[in-house]
C-alpha cells in the first residue's frame, strides 16, 4: 500500500484544488514494476520455473533481479547500454546475468526471445505471461480503498509498455463486477515524452495500435519503448474511459521533476514528473476542471535517475563529467 499523498501547493499553483500523488516511488527496489515481478516470480516459484530472462528499460531489471535472488531463481538481463546506472548497479549487486545491448528495449526482447527459445528459459517479458499485470493491477484496487471506493475523476499515468494503465482498468472492471464500486470511471490519460511517444501519435490519429517510434529519446527511460506491447489495450482504456494521451518535453518533465520537489517534498521519477507537467497542461487547457479529483502516478522513486537530475545540479564545472556516488575527491 503506498501513500496517496495530497500535492497542496502544487494544486494551488496550477490551479487544481483537489490534486493527489500516488507514491510508488516507495516500493521495494524504488518503483511500481515491484508489484508486477514480486507477483510474476512467486508464481514461478509456484511453477517451478528456475530461469528466466527480461528485457527492460531499467526498473522491471531491478525489481525481477531483487525478487529472483530472494527466491533463488536464476535471472538474465537484456538492458539497453545507457540505461540509469542504479539499475545496472542493482542488478548486478543482486547477482543477476547482465547483458548490456547496445539499442532499444525492443532490440533487447527480440534477443530475450531468441535466448529463450534456444536455451528453454522462461521469457518474463511485459505481456508474455499473465501475472505481471495481475500485481500492477493492485494499483487500481488500492486507490480505491485510499478514495472510500469512489474512483477518481482522472488519472494521469506515464504510459511505456502500457502494463500498468491496463492492469488498472482490469481492476476497476473487477472491483464493479464483485459490486465493490460503481460504474463511474477516471479518464485515463497517458503521459509520454515528447522524445518518444507513440501511443499519443496513435491516439491523436485515431488509430487502435500504435507504430514504432523511431529515434527514441528521452530522460525518462521507462517511456523509452519504441513500440509498447500493450497499445491497443492502453488506447482501448483510454478511449473507453474518455480521457487522452499527451506528450511532454524533457525540459518540460524535469522542470516539474524539481518544482514538485521543492512543493512538496517528494523526489519523483521523470515518468512521474511528466504527469505532473501534463496535469498542469490540461488544467490550463481546460481538459480537467479546477474541482476535479485527480491522482498522479509516481511510478518511481527521483534517486533511480541521478544522473538526469544532475545535469541541473552540477558538482563540477562545465567540461568536466560529475563522478555520480564516486569517491569525495577534488577530481
Ligand atoms: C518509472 C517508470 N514509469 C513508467 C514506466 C512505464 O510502465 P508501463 O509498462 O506500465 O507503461 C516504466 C517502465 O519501465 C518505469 O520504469
Amino acid at each position: 500500500m503506498t501513500p496517496l499523498l495530497s500535492l497542496r501547493r502544487t494544486g494551488a499553483r496550477i490551479g487544481a484544488k483537489d490534486l493527489l500523488l500516488k507514491d510508488e516511488g516507495l516500493n521495494p527496489t524504488g518503483s511500481f514494476k515491484a508489484r508486477g515481478l514480486s507477483c510474476a516470480v512467486s508464481m514461478c516459484v509456484e511453477l517451478g520455473v528456475k530461469v528466466m530472462a527480461i528485457p527492460s528499460a531499467g526498473n522491471a531489471a531491478s525489481a525481477l533481479s531483487a525478487y529472483a535472488a530472494a527466491a533463488g531463481i536464476e535471472a538474465h538481463i537484456y538492458m539497453p547500454a545507457d540505461v540509469p546506472q542504479a539499475n545496472f548497479i542493482e542488478c548486478k549487486a543482486y547477482g543477476s546475468h547482465v547483458t548490456l545491448v547496445d539499442g532499444l528495449i525492443s532490440d533487447c526482447g527480440r534477443i530475450v526471445g531468441e535466448r529463450c527459445r534456444a536455451d528453454g528459459w522462461f521469457d518474463i517479458s511485459t505481456l508474455k505471461e499473465p501475472y505481471r499485470i495481475e500485481g500492477k493491477k493492485t494499483m487500481g484496487y488500492e486507490v480505491a480503498e485510499q478514495l472510500g471506493w469512489e474512483l477518481p475523476d482522472a488519472i494521469l499515468y506515464p504510459a511505456g509498455g502500457g502494463v500498468g494503465m491496463i492492469g488498472m482498468w482490469k481492476a476497476f472492471g473487477e472491483m464493479e463486477a464483485l459490486g465493490w464500486i460503481g460504474s463511474k470511471r477516471p479518464k485515463m490519460i497517458a503521459v509520454q515524452a515528447e522524445g518518444c511517444h507513440p501511443i499519443v501519435r496513435a491516439f491523436n490519429e485515431g488509430e487502435e495500435a500504435s507504430r514504432f517510434w523511431e529515434g527514441a529519446s528521452t530522460v525518462a527511460a521507462g517511456l523509452r519503448v519504441p513500440k509498447p506491447l500493450g497499445d491497443r489495450l492502453t488506447l482501448k482504456a483510454v478511449r473507453e474511459s474518455g480521457g487522452t494521451a499527451i506528450a511532454v518535453p524533457d525540459r518540460e518533465l524535469m522542470d516539474a521533476g524539481i518544482k514538485l520537489a521543492s512543493e512538496e517534498g517528494i523526489f519523483a521519477a521523470p515518468e512521474g514528473a511528466a504527469c505532473v507537467a501534463a496535469a498542469e497542461r490540461l488544467v490550463r487547457d481546460g481538459f480537467l476542471k479546477a474541482d476535479d479529483k485527480i491522482v498522479i502516478y509516481n511510478t518511481g522513486s527521483g534517486l533511480k535517475y541521478l544522473e538526469a537530475y544532475s545535469v541541473r545540479f552540477p558538482r563540477v564545472s562545465a567540461g568536466q563529467t560529475d563522478k555520480l556516488g564516486g569517491l569525495i575527491t577534488p577530481r
